[in-house]
């Protein structure tokens, strides 16, 4: 009796880490923190991933963000919704050099802008130079582009948004740029060759004193679905690019954006609490990128550093969330935030999935005379 007890126990003990050593052998079928060993285990909208501190071996990740729109409606103005950031958007890992020098500079997501914008990320931040005779993306320091940092020509970028909002006639897309093109029109010249401008969401339509935005519904069916932001004031006058901080608030970048329980605006932006900007933006990313601890730093520090930019930014969630390595994260990572602030955003709760309940009551919740008798 005794030794059969003791195989029980056994049988128990060995079941119990025997199910969760053992990887998930549903191909195509793992979900959220199982163990995989390629993305193909993984069900759709996850990826097989190991971050090093957080989990033990690889798991299935999320890897796309809900998409809102499609999920709850189209019906709220354009600042009533969140948008999953990428941080220098452009500055890929791998990428090859164009220049014919190797690249000597860092990298900030792994992943092509297309690929991005295919996993839901819907606001592109992007440093634009004046190089070679053109408007380039490049990493640099002192507002010049040299050889060892330059990335590739702004206008393949750009070709890329394009191919996406013509093939995705309902989506919006933001572009914030970190500005050192001086040639005159320069930008507009390639938003131009780019065919970018029949997107273009014009200055006149943004709101400067916080009001809303307009419907995320009109901008859609007026055509208005690129959102441009320069960090050059002047260019508001001379090429009708809306000068980001007249309309957005903006916490520190870098390590100084990462403190616990510190949520301050950064130089050029007005303080957190101006509600007189509708946009609000966080950034949370370390100023030098290791992509080894971005896991670390997209999971729940990242929600941390939201609920604490909410309560700075005068009880405001953010619209925009901005990070490096996207998709690094222990489960949920950037792309659950993005869910979380849709959640708080349209309707309060905090989920998006909830919003989405919450607009069909008559199927999901029984009314309250029958409650005792139907249970849906
Ligand atoms: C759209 O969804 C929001 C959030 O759930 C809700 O408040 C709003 O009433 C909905 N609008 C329409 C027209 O259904």
């Amino acid at each position: 009796m005794g030794l059969s007890r003791a195989a029980i126990v056994f049988f128990i003990v060995f079941g119990v880490f025997g199910s969760s050593l053992s990887a998930c052998s549903r191909v195509g079928g793992c979900k959220l923190l199982e163990e995989c060993s390629s993305d193909d285990d993984c069900e759709t909208g996850f990826y097989c991933f190991s971050c090093f501190e957080g989990l033990r071996g690889s798991r299935c990740v999320r890897s796309t963000v809900t998409n809102q729109f499609k999920l709850v409606n189209y019906s709220l103005p354009f600042n009533k919704y969140a948008y999953l950031t990428t941080h220098n958007a452009y500055a890929i890992e791998g990428e090859p050099s164009r220049t014919g020098v190797p690249r000597v500079t860092f990298t900030n997501q792994e992943d092509t802008v297309t690929q991005q914008l295919n996993n839901g990320v819907r606001a592109l931040m992007l440093d634009t130079y004046d190089f070679e005779g053109d408007v380039w993306l490049c990493h640099s320091r002192g507002g010049k582009c040299y050889d060892i940092t330059a990335f590739e020509p702004f206008i393949e970028t750009l070709r890329e948004i394009e191919a996406f909002l013509s093939a995705n006639p309902s989506e919006i897309i933001t572009l914030i740029l970190e500005d050192y093109v001086r040639a005159p029109h320069g930008l507009t010249r390639v938003f131009k060759e780019s065919g970018l401008r029949k997107y273009w969401f014009p200055k006149s339509r943004m709101p400067r004193d916080g009001r809303d935005w307009p419907l995320v519904s009109d901008m859609i069916a007026a055509n208005q679905r690129l959102v441009v932001f320069t960090s050059v004031p002047s260019k508001e006058r001379t090429e009708g690019i809306a000068y980001q901080w007249n309309y957005m608030v903006e916490n520190q970048y870098g390590d100084g954006g990462m403190r616990d329980g510190r949520c301050r605006n950064r130089a050029e932006s007005a303080a957190m609490h101006d509600t007189g900007k509708s946009l609000v933006l966080v950034n949370y990313f370390s100023s030098i990128p290791v992509k080894q601890v971005a896991c670390v730093h997209n999971s729940a520090e990242l929600l941390g550093m939201l609920e604490t930019c909410y309560a700075a930014a005068g009880n405001r969630w953010a619209n925009f969330v901005a990070v490096d390595y996207y998709k690094r994260s222990e489960g949920g990572g950037p792309f659950e935030a993005t869910d979380t602030l849709n959640g708080r955003l349209m309707c309060g709760c905090d989920d998006v999935h909830a919003c989405a309940q919450q607009e069909r009551p008559q199927l999901l919740q029984p009314s309250p005379h029958t409650t005792s008798t139907h249970k849906l």
